[in-house]
């Protein structure tokens, strides 16, 4: 029988942030394609099984080898950096495999950063939405980081090689100059560091070169999220709107 290739969200890099259900295909699985890091950080799940850098090979050959091994009959598992929900360049590989594919989901890093800050994006009056994007890529897709601030709601940048003076530039359009910023390098891996600052001070605060090296791994969040505190009485106000809720449905 065919095996199946399981594209499993491998998390920010810290394997301990896996699913339970992708550890367990990744131990069964003979044949892992494994990016960048996860070679070093995955490496005792690893052992002793054929490890394969999808990023050294074109679509083609990629995909004939993986091919090859689910026709032999084993299953391969594909560690999806983070999770496939955001920035996966992987979507031409599930498609090319139809039937025989399968995704679990994983942690993304965004949800590493988000425990990491011990912050929520959203919080009732400060901002009820959540915008994820990133600089222009290979894509070429224009970049809207000016558009998307003037939204003024919580923004999470994946990062990659903008300069942070133009970065600023942009967001500035929308943001306030004292929206608190956090750039988040490294999440869950053991260089993790967490630099709070504000809009105007950002420039000021961080590393330049570091920032725009796209070989260092890095979320930028802004918003005043990042500093608000809830008023506690929006937990009575929910408790009392569901206790009415409850009421009403027992009449
Ligand atoms: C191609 S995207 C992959 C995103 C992934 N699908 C996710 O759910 O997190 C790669 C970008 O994710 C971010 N990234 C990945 N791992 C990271 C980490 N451990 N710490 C900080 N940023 C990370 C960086 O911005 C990097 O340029």
């Amino acid at each position: 029988m065919r095996g199946k290739i399981y594209f499993v969200g491998g998390g920010p890099g810290d394997p301990a942030l896996i699913a339970m259900r992708g550890m367990e295909l990744l131990r069964r699985a003979k044949t892992v394609l494994a990016p960048g890091f996860f070679k070093d950080t995955y490496k005792e799940h690893l052992a002793g099984k054929e490890v394969l850098e999808p990023f050294d090979y074109h679509h083609a050959e990629l995909v004939a080898r993986i091919d090859a091994c689910l026709d032999r009959g084993d299953d391969a598992v594909f560690l999806v950096p983070g999770d496939l929900a955001v920035f996966s360049p992987v979507q031409s590989i599930i498609d090319y495999f139809g039937e025989s594919a399968e995704v679990v989901p994983g942690v993304s890093t965004m949800n590493a950063a988000s425990a990491a800050l011990k912050r929520t994006f959203d919080l009732p009056g400060v901002s009820h939405s959540t915008i994820v994007t990133s600089p222009k890529t290979i894509t070429g897709s224009p970049d809207s980081i000016s558009d998307l601030s003037r939204h003024r709601s919580t923004m999470v940048l994946f990062m990659n090689n903008k300069p942070v003076e133009e970065l600023v530039a942009e967001l500035s359009e929308g943001y306030a100059p004292d929206t608190p910023v956090a750039v988040i390098y490294n999440v869950s891996l053991p260089g993790q560091e967490i630099l709070m600052s504000r809009l105007s001070a950002l420039a000021a605060d961080v590393d330049h070169g570091r920032f725009r090296d796209e070989d260092v791994f890095k979320l930028v969040i802004v918003g005043g999220v990042l500093a608000a505190t809830e008023d506690p009485s929006w937990w009575d106000r929910r408790k009392d709107t569901r206790d009415a809720r409850h009421a009403a449905k027992k009449k």
